[in-house]
């Protein structure tokens, strides 16, 4: 089975473990597997691959990025065509939680059309990119599946492509944060489409070829040599992440599989335009807490 490279975070075009070429990354090349990995053990490992690589990180995709757009995908869905989040004329005094911020691109856009954000992250470190770009909304370093927040405190909670990926237990996440929207809240969230865990990990033809099983929920791990988990990225099928949203107690109102844009010729990890405009690369799930909740 091929595992090496698996990963979100990962570089555009090689697959290439990346922690080594960190400045403050460990010296060890992180052997990658398929294991179990519980809550405690993935969220103590991303915290700290996201902390030693949002560096990196950010110097690779912030410019795709860009410091003030809400980007849900490396396909480049907008959120101004995309709307997901409801017209943006209708934002402007909402509240709402980004979660897995990074350094805040989506907070930044979501301040612009007047919504009061707030900026949730598990990585220190990359909070500190989203001080260092700047803006007026707080910033909470915290894990998604124990929000920091009372109950309905936001009329909106967005994620792209951060937490869902990398957690082992999503209806915990997906739980928490039904119960900090309010009733009538909505909640989008990005993560790498299910399909994708069944192709090798390559931008090219090599990525074409099926040779995992879709239905395999090992998660892909990377460890040290004691075994310690560095990076966990955990899988779920298109069922899967439909029922945990069921679980958590919402409601599905659209699963959007963005198309690969004509204008679109960036490569990041197994994202490409050859692969892209094949098969979807990236699930957008938007979910509704009922009103009379
Ligand atoms: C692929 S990055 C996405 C960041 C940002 N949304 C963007 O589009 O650039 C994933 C983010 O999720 C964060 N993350 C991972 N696990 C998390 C957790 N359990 N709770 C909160 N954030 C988490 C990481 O620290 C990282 O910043």
């Amino acid at each position: 089975m091929e595992t090496r490279g698996r990963r979100v975070g990962g570089k555009s075009t090689t697959r290439e473990p990346i922690i080594q070429e960190s400045e403050a990354a460990e010296e060890f090349e992180p052997e990658a597997t398929r294991r179990r990995a519980d809550v405690t053990e993935s969220s103590r490992a991303n915290r700290g691959w996201w902390d030693r690589n949002a560096d990196e990180y950010q110097v690779e995709h912030g410019t795709f990025l860009g410091d003030d757009r809400f980007v849900w995908s490396p396909e480049g869905l907008d959120e101004v065509e995309a709307e997901l989040l409801g017209p943006p004329e209708e934002l402007k005094g909402k509240s709402v939680l980004e979660i897995g911020a990074g350094a805040a691109q989506c907070s930044r856009w979501l301040t612009a059309q007047g919504a009061h954000p707030v900026a949730l992250d598990i990585s220190h470190r990359q909070l500190q990119h989203a001080l260092r770009i700047g803006g007026t909304f707080p910033l909470v370093c915290a894990d998604a599946g124990a929000l920091p927040f009372a109950d309905g405190s936001f009329d909106l909670a967005c994620s792209a492509y951060g937490a869902l990926p990398f957690v082992a237990d999503p209806v915990l996440v997906l739980t928490e944060v039904r119960r900090v929207l309010r009733p009538g809240g909505r909640f989008v969230f990005s993560v790498t489409h299910p399909i994708r865990w069944a192709f090798p990990d390559e931008p090219g033809p090599e990525g074409l070829s099926v040779s995992a099983s879709y239905f395999d929920r090992t998660p892909y791990v990377e460890q040290d040599e004691e075994g310690h988990a560095v990076y966990v990225e955990h899988h779920r099928t298109i069922g899967d992440r439909v029922r945990d949203v069921v679980a958590a107690g919402f409601r599905l109102v659209d699963l959007v599989e963005p198309e690969w844009p004509s204008w679109n010729t960036s490569e990041w990890g197994g994202w490409s335009p050859l692969r892209g405009n094949l098969i979807p690369g990236t699930a957008v799930f938007v979910c509704e807490r009922d009103l009379r909740d």
